[in-house]
């Protein structure tokens, strides 16, 4: 029978502390520290944030517990994971598709989150030269339009995050997270400290935790379930894919918690590591994707020693961002080596060549393809943004729970859980089975028929 066909070991993370600093790296990215406050600042800030944080409670930290349970169960990476999962409970090996559209969302997501992530890259330089003589909006202007530039931050964006795939879990990614994670977190800390001190803090703090429900639409909601999901790398297998490699005795629940807890922290610190400093330049909050490297930069070029503070916020991006990348890749390799289709680094070279092909559309989307729409009114990258992050992972995500709320055996589960306070147990349980699923379906529906008027209606 074809499950029984031996799949090769990718081995397992040392240690409980690196499942953590992995799966935080995973979590902890972009979506933190670029696109939390952009959102925020465009959606009216504390609204969003709170429906933010409900989110990330009801529907993303019960998924990622699913999820771990699913890649811990197996070992193996998110196809043969459903796969091996669904045959042990009786069910249909056609849940391995939830894998499958995981390993494509997550090449979609990782094609053009390397596009940003390399021009965060190439930020790091333009802080430190960057003099103010032209302004931030030319300079991010000049930055964009010139393909070969992006083409070439791109380029090594993706190189740096094969390399570390190609070296395998320990030895590649388990051991660069125990870099990375630490110096991500002084680096936050530092630039949360500067920012309290030099910036206004007190308005940065009533923006970001003083709600104004006025303007919440159906749309803030499915933007904050689309960002709590992105932000936990939930829906597309890279939670699964590192659980995988859990050791068996670590705690999933606490773990997960951990997790999100961390996650939301640092998307809160980036807001307050950003927000003082552009209330204090007296900049805009809500001006969208381009809050970090226009407003910052702006910032950073009227504020002292800004050449030497923007390069570390802007290495502090990229940071984030490479501990989320190799997360994304992951999966993929895992699954083409596993099946002895490639080797680990035949695998990971094969999927960022596709990938970075990928990714050129979305790297010119910015410049000579700017006209080109291929869903409805989006360019390149925002068509691959929003099949990823509103179709894509809310999906998944939804999937997922209702597999391990519907389908899943439960002793399976039981083992994986081990011995937890049976209230949290049935909570989860009941969050996973109804909850999540309702919700993302709710979500959806609003998307496809107007419900604003709900909004409307209660907002007078
Ligand atoms: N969570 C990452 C971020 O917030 O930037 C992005 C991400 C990584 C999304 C891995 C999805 C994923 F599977």
């Amino acid at each position: 029978m074809e499950i029984q066909k031996q799949l090769k070991s990718h081995g397992a993370w040392v240690g409980k502390w690196t499942f953590i600093l992995a799966a935080t790296g995973s979590a902890v990215g972009l979506g933190n520290i670029w696109g939390f406050p952009y959102k925020a600042g465009t959606n009216g800030g504390g609204a969003f944030v709170l429906i933010y944080l409900g989110c990330i409670v009801i529907i993303g930290l019960p998924i990622m517990i699913s999820e771990i349970i699913i890649g811990r169960r197996s070992g193996n990476s998110p196809i043969n994971a459903m796969r091996k999962v669904a045959i042990d409970s009786g069910q249909t090996q056609a849940w391995q598709l939830v894998g499958w559209s995981g390993i494509f969302a997550g090449a979609l997501i990782l094609s053009f989150y390397s596009v940003i992530a390399g021009i965060c890259l190439n930020y790091i330089f333009i802080a430190v030269s960057s003099s103010g003589a032209i302004s931030a909006s030319e300079e991010f202007g000049n930055v964009i339009s010139s393909p070969i530039n992006l083409l070439f931050w791109h380029t090594l964006f993706m190189v740096l995050t094969t390399l570390i795939v190609a070296a395998g879990v320990k030895d590649g990614i388990g051991r660069m997270v125990k870099i990375l994670m630490p110096m991500l977190g002084f680096l936050m800390i530092f630039m949360v400290i500067y920012s309290i001190i030099n910036g206004d803090f007190n308005r940065a703090m009533s923006f970001l935790f003083a709600p104004d429900f006025s303007n919440v639409t159906s749309d803030t909601v499915l933007q904050a379930m689309g960002q709590a999901f992105f932000s936990l790398s939930l829906g597309m297998g890279s939670i699964m894919a590192y659980g995988a490699y859990m050791p068996k005795n670590q705690d999933i629940t606490s773990t997960s918690f951990t997790v999100a807890s961390l996650d939301t922290l640092v998307a809160i610190l980036a807001g307050l590591a950003i927000f003082p400093i552009i209330f204090a330049f007296n900049l805009e909050p809500g001006s969208g994707p381009g809050l970090v490297f226009v407003s910052m930069l702006s910032a950073f070029n009227q504020m002292q020693f800004g050449q030497l503070i923007g390069p570390i916020f802007f290495i502090l991006l990229s940071v984030a961002a490479l501990s989320s990348s190799i997360s994304l890749l992951e999966p993929g390799v895992a699954y083409l080596s596993e099946e002895g289709i490639l080797s680990r680094g035949q695998a990971a070279i094969a999927i960022s060549f596709f990938v970075w092909v990928l990714g050129i559309g979305s790297a010119l989307s910015f410049n000579v393809w700017s006209d080109f729409h291929l869903i409805s009114e989006k360019n390149f990258l925002d068509s691959m943004d929003f099949l990823a992050n509103q179709i894509l992972l809310p999906l998944g995500g939804m999937l997922i729970a209702i597999f391990v709320g519907w389908f899943m055996k439960e002793s399976l589960i039981k083992d994986e859980i081990g011995a937890i306070n049976p209230v949290i147990y049935y909570l989860w349980r009941f969050f996973v089975r109804f909850i999540a699923p309702a919700c993302v379906a709710y979500i959806f529906l609003s998307q496809i028929f107007d419900l604003n008027w709900i909004f409307d209606f209660y907002s007078g």
